[in-house]
C-alpha cells in the first residue's frame, strides 16, 4: 500500500481529463498541519503555469475529476492551489485489515527487481578496521536489507583495500623477521596495528627501506609466488578480524561477498591500454594520466586522473575503472551504490566520467557514489582516542555494551544475569547504530555515549523499550499469534497512528532512491511516538473498553510492534521482548 501512489495516479487520471499529459507532476506531499489533512496534492500550481490559467480555478477543475470517494472523507482547495485530503477512516481502516494479514506488511512486491551493486564497508586491510568504516558498514547494510526486503538483487561487494603500496612495506618487514629466525607465531600478525606501526617507522626511518618495500610491492603485483604467500598471511588475519566485527555488529556481510581491490589485477594492464588506445589517457611526467576537461578548475586547467604512476605500479583509480566494466558487464548492474566518506567524492566522479567515456559503464548502469560526513567527538573534531589515536572499532563496540549494560541495570527489574547480558548486547550495538544511522548521511555528527544510550528522544534504547512495551500489553492481553478482529478507527489518536502505519512503503521507496536511512529512522521514530499517545489516549485492557474497541485498538498494538520488528531489522538492530 502507498498512498502516496494511489493519489498521484488519481491525479494523474485527471490531469488526462483536463487535456494534460498523463505525467503531468501530481506533487503529493503529506501534509505538515493537521488542518492540511493527511496528504496533499500540489500539481495544480505548475499545471497552471504550463497551461497559463488561473492555479486555483484549475485546481477547482482538478477537483472535479479526481475521484477519491470512499478514499477521502473531505478534499479542500487551499492557498493559491493547493488541495488538503482527510483520508476516511473507514478507508484507513480496510486498509490496514488487508495490510495486517499480509506477511509483507502490506508492502508491494517490486514487479520490476533491479541488479544492484553495494559497495560497502571495504576496510583496508592489515590495519585494524577503524571508526571510518563504521559509517559505511552500517549505512551500506540498511540500504541492501532495504533493497532484498523491496524485492530487488542484491550484489554486495566488499571492496577491500588488499592491494596498496602498504603491502610492500609488510611484506618488506616480515621477511626481514623471519629472516632473523623469528617464527611465524612470535611475529606479531596478531596485533596488525602494532606491526603496522613498526614496518612505517622503518620505511620512514631507515636507509634502503622504502626502496625495498616498493620492489616488493611490484613483485607482488606482478604475481611472484613468495611474496603473495606473505601477502597472503596478512590478508588471512585481516580478513578474521573482519568477519568477528560484522557478526558483532549484526551486519549481513561475509566472506563470500569480499571482491577486494586485488580481484582485478589482471584487469588493469587492458584498461591502461584500452584507454591509450582510445586516446584518453597520455604520458605525463612518466605517469599515465586521463586530463578530465569536465571537472576543470576556475582557470580552466583539466583535473588530472592518474591510472598509472612512474614505474608501472597501478592505482586504486584503475582498480576502480576495473570494477566498473566488472560490474556493469559483466554483472550487469542496473545500479551501482558506494558508500566511502566524503572525501572520495572528487575520485568517484572522475572514475564515473572516465568509465562511461570508455564505455566501462554502460548508460544503463546508473553509477551513485553516495558520500557520508565524518564522525566526531564531542570536542567537535574528528573522533579520536583520549591520546589522538584512530579508535578501533572492536573496542569502541565492546564499551558500548558495557554502557548499555549499565543503563539496562538500573531500569531491569527482573531479567535474569543471562537476559541482561544478551539485552545489553542489543541495546549497546544497537544504540551505535541508530545513532549513525538516524544522522543525515552527508552531514558530520557527533559521537556522543549519553545521547545515543538515552532512553529518551530518537535512539534505539527508546525504540526497543517502546517494542517491549507494545509486546507486554499484548501478552497481558493473552491473545494468539494468529489474532484477528475488525479495524475501527474512531479516536484522532487511532487514525493518525493508521496513516503511520500504511506509510511504511513509501518512506522504502525514498529511503532506496536516496540511500539515506535516516528516513527510516525517522519514520520508527514517529511511529513509536505516536503509539504512545495513542496507547495513553485511547485504553485497551481497562474495565469498561467495549470488545470490539478493544480488539480494534489490540490490532493496531500488533500491527505497530510487527512494523517496529521489521524496521529496526531493515536497520540491522535487534528486539527483545522484554528489557
Ligand atoms: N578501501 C577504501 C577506503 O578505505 C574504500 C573503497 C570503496 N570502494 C571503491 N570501489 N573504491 O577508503
Amino acid at each position: 500500500m502507498n498512498i502516496k501512489h494511489l493519489l498521484t495516479e488519481k491525479t494523474q487520471a485527471a490531469f488526462v481529463a483536463l487535456g494534460l499529459p498523463a505525467d503531468t507532476n501530481a506533487a503529493v506531499t503529506v501534509s505538515t498541519k493537521p488542518e492540511f489533512g493527511d496528504y496533499q496534492i500540489n500539481g495544480a500550481m505548475a499545471a497552471a503555469k504550463l497551461l497559463k490559467t488561473n492555479p486555483r480555478q484549475l485546481a477547482e477543475q482538478l477537483l472535479a475529476h479526481l475521484s477519491l470517494e470512499g478514499i477521502a472523507e473531505k478534499t479542500e482547495i487551499a492557498g493559491p492551489g493547493f488541495i488538503n485530503v482527510t483520508l476516511a477512516k473507514t478507508w484507513l481502516a480496510a486498509e490496514l485489515e488487508t495490510a495486517a494479514i499480509d506477511t509483507r506488511l502490506g508492502v508491494s512486491t517490486n514487479v520490476t527487481p533491479q541488479t544492484v551493486v553495494v559497495d560497502y564497508s571495504a576496510p583496508n586491510l592489515a590495519k585494524e578496521m577503524h571508526v571510518g568504516h563504521l559509517r559505511s558498514t552500517i549505512i551500506g547494510d540498511a540500504v541492501v536489507r532495504t533493497l532484498e526486503f523491496w524485492g530487488d538483487k542484491v550484489i554486495r561487494q566488499n571492496h577491500m583495500g588488499d592491494w596498496g603500496t602498504q603491502f610492500g612495506m609488510l611484506i618488506a618487514h616480515l621477511e626481514d623477521k623471519l629472516a632473523a629466525g623469528v617464527d611465524l607465531e612470535q611475529v606479531g600478525l596478531a596485533d596488525l596495528e602494532d606491526f603496522y606501526r613498526e614496518a612505517k617507522k622503518r620505511f620512514d626511518d631507515e636507509a634502503g627501506f622504502a626502496d625495498k618495500s616498493r620492489n616488493y610491492v611490484v613483485q607482488l603485483q606482478s604475481g611472484d609466488a613468495h611474496c603473495k604467500k606473505l601477502w597472503q598471511l596478512f590478508i588471512d588475519t585481516s580478513v578474521k578480524h573482519s568477519e568477528e566485527l560484522y557478526k558483532k555488529l549484526n551486519v549481513t556481510l561475509t566472506n563470500a561477498d569480499i571482491k577486494p581491490e586485488s580481484a582485478y589485477n589482471d584487469m588493469l594492464q587492458g584498461i591502461i591500454e584500452d584507454l591509450k588506445t582510445k586516446a584518453l589517457a597520455e604520458e605525463s611526467m612518466g605517469a599515465l594520466v586521463v586530463f578530465i576537461q569536465e571537472l576543470a578548475d576556475k582557470d580552466g586547467n583539466p583535473s588530472p586522473f592518474i591510472i598509472q604512476k612512474t614505474g608501472g605500479g597501478f592505482l586504486y583509480s584503475t582498480t576502480d575503472l576495473a570494477a566498473c566494466q566488472y560490474r556493469s558487464h559483466t554483472l550487469n548492474a542496473d545500479r551501482v551504490i558506494i558508500f566511502t566518506d566524503a572525501r572520495q567524492a572528487l575520485h568517484f566522479k572522475q572514475v564515473e566520467l572516465v568509465a562511461r567515456k570508455a564505455g566501462y559503464l554502460r548508460d544503463a548502469t546508473m553509477y551513485d557514489h553516495c558520500p557520508f560526513g565524518t564522525m566526531m567527538g564531542e570536542d567537535g573534531k574528528p573522533f579520536k582516542t583520549r591520546t589522538g589515536g584512530t579508535v578501533k572499532l572492536a573496542e569502541l563496540l565492546d564499551e558500548a555494551v558495557v554502557r548499555a549494560k549499565a543503563v539496562v541495570k538500573e531500569k531491569a527489574s527482573d531479567l535474569t544475569d543471562t537476559e541482561v547480558e544478551e539485552v545489553a548486547r542489543k541495546v549497546g550495538i544497537g544504540a551505535v547504530k541508530f545513532a549513525d544511522l538516524s544522522k543525515n548521511r552527508t552531514s558530520d555528527y557527533i559521537f556522543s555515549w549519553n545521547a545515543m544510550l538515552s532512553f529518551e528522544g530518537a535512539t534505539a534504547p527508546y525504540l526497543q523499550y517502546a517494542y517491549t512495551r507494545v509486546r507486554s500489553i499484548l501478552r497481558r492481553a493473552d491473545i494468539s499469534d494468529s489474532f484477528m478482529a475488525k479495524v475501527q478507527l474512531v479516536e484522532e489518536q487511532e487514525k493518525q497512528l493508521a496513516v503511520k502505519l500504511l506509510r511504511f512503503e513509501e518512506i522504502l521507496q525514498q529511503v532506496i532512491k536516496d540511500a539515506q536511512p535516516n528516513l527510516l529512522c525517522n519514520y520508527l521514530y514517529e511511529l513509536a511516538s505516536l503509539y504512545m499517545t495513542f496507547y495513553e489516549a485511547c485504553p485497551i485492557l481497562k474495565d469498561g473498553v467495549e470488545p470490539t474497541q478493544r480488539d480494534s485498538r489490540l490490532m493496531l498494538s500488533i500491527f505497530a510492534a510487527r512494523m517496529l520488528k521489521q524496521g529496526l531489522e531493515l536497520l540491522g538492530i535487534e528486539t527483545m521482548e522484554r528489557m
